[in-house]
């Protein structure tokens, strides 16, 4: 027997119906026993992404749901505690997974991945704009998007942990106009004021195709990238310019929705306009990694591209951080400090 730890984990007591409540979750306090040969890893960061939202349903999707009574899981960054002898693997060293909703994690040492601290920048960025949130913007703005110098760019879900580093990296990838919608005023002000969109909008305040109109101008755009369906797509195809793009990533207006969500009513301009709609899982983009970090990692360090993130301590905390990042609690990347 190896090493064992006592640490709380968070399981799923209830599937939710419509936005989660804490009674939807459970934290339980459990005994961790890392038998000879498997890792011990004690985390630091935890996650807490949209997708869970999905897995909390019993309904087939591209993850399993989760299961109940059992712990979730999620990625987080954790710190080595006790690796077998021989394995690359050494105490101390940080470590990328999806063991999260935990306190210590335990598995094969291919289940954690190292990283290396980068000077100037906060670890928990690997978990949000040097992680997998940014390397969706990243795969989603230039793979998917395709976007070329001069091009306009809105980004609905502006202020969150991807949206953020779509708009960050369409400036520094010379676009034209970049445009971001958000559910807040301080939100919207932050875009502008320290993200460098051109305009910015509260997609509370009114009809969005009207509020994106407006922040058009004359010219319309080339690229939406949708974080969030419903309105906010139905507007974008109304003011995306021929051979337009659309970057599909998700769409968060509808994962708390009991009933069926009505599409874009306006689909059909995608004909006249020669639009393409693309949806696209970072998942199957792993092989872009190192160029995403090749180029971001600089970035962030030389204070090109900001790292917001909204950290909420304590695992007790975790149920409320992922409600409250459902509605909208998060500046950037939310995450779980254990
Ligand atoms: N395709 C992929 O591989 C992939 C990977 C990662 C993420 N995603 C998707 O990317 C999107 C953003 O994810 P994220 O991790 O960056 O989350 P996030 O934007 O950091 O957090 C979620 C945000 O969604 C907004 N929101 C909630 N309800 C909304 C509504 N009804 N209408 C408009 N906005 C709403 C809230 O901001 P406001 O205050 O602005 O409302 C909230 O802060 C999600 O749709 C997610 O599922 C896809």
């Amino acid at each position: 027997m190896g090493d064992q730890v006592t640490g709380r984990e968070v399981r799923l007591a209830r599937r939710p119906s419509g936005v989660p409540t804490q009674a939807d979750f459970e934290i339980a306090m459990t005994t961790v026993a890392a038998p000879v040969g498997q890792v011990l890893v004690r985390n630091l960061f935890l996650s807490v992404d949209p997708y869970m939202r999905g897995r909390m349903n019993d309904a087939p999707s591209y993850v399993p749901p989760f299961q109940l009574g059992r712990v979730m899981d999620g990625g987080a960054l954790g710190e080595v505690i006790s690796a077998p002898a021989g394995s690359p693997l050494s105490p101390g060293q940080l470590v990328l997974h999806n063991l999260g909703w935990r306190e210590y994690a335990v598995g094969d040492q291919q289940a954690f991945r190292v990283v290396d601290p980068i000077p100037g920048v906060r670890p928990s960025a690997f978990l949000g704009a040097l992680g997998m949130p940014g390397l969706t913007a990243y795969i989603g703005l230039l793979d998917i998007g395709q976007l070329a110098a001069g091009e306009s760019v809105f980004v609905s879900g502006a202020a969150g942990a991807v949206g953020g580093m779509v708009g960050q990296l369409a400036r520094v990838h010379h676009a034209g106009r970049v445009i971001g919608s958000a559910g807040s005023e301080a939100k919207v002000e932050h875009l502008v004021r320290d993200l460098g969109f051109d305009r910015a909008f509260n997609y509370r305040d009114g009809p969005v195709v009207a509020q994106l109109a407006e922040a058009c101008g004359d010219g319309g755009i080339d690229i939406y990238f949708d974080n969030v369906g419903g309105e906010q797509l139905e507007a974008a195809l109304s003011c995306l310019r021929p051979q337009g793009r659309v970057a599909m990533c998700g769409a968060i207006s509808q994962y708390n929705q009991t009933e069926a969500a009505t599409g874009p009513r306006n689909l059909s301009l995608a004909v006249g306009k020669r639009l393409r709609l693309q949806g696209f899982l970072v998942s199957d983009h792993m092989h872009r990694q190192a160029a995403f970090r090749q180029e971001v990692a600089p970035a962030i360090a030389d204070g090109l591209i900001r790292v917001d993130e909204t950290v909420v301590e304590s695992i007790e905390n975790m149920p409320e951080a992922m409600i409250g990042m459902l509605q909208g609690a998060n500046l950037g990347k939310m995450v779980v400090k254990v």
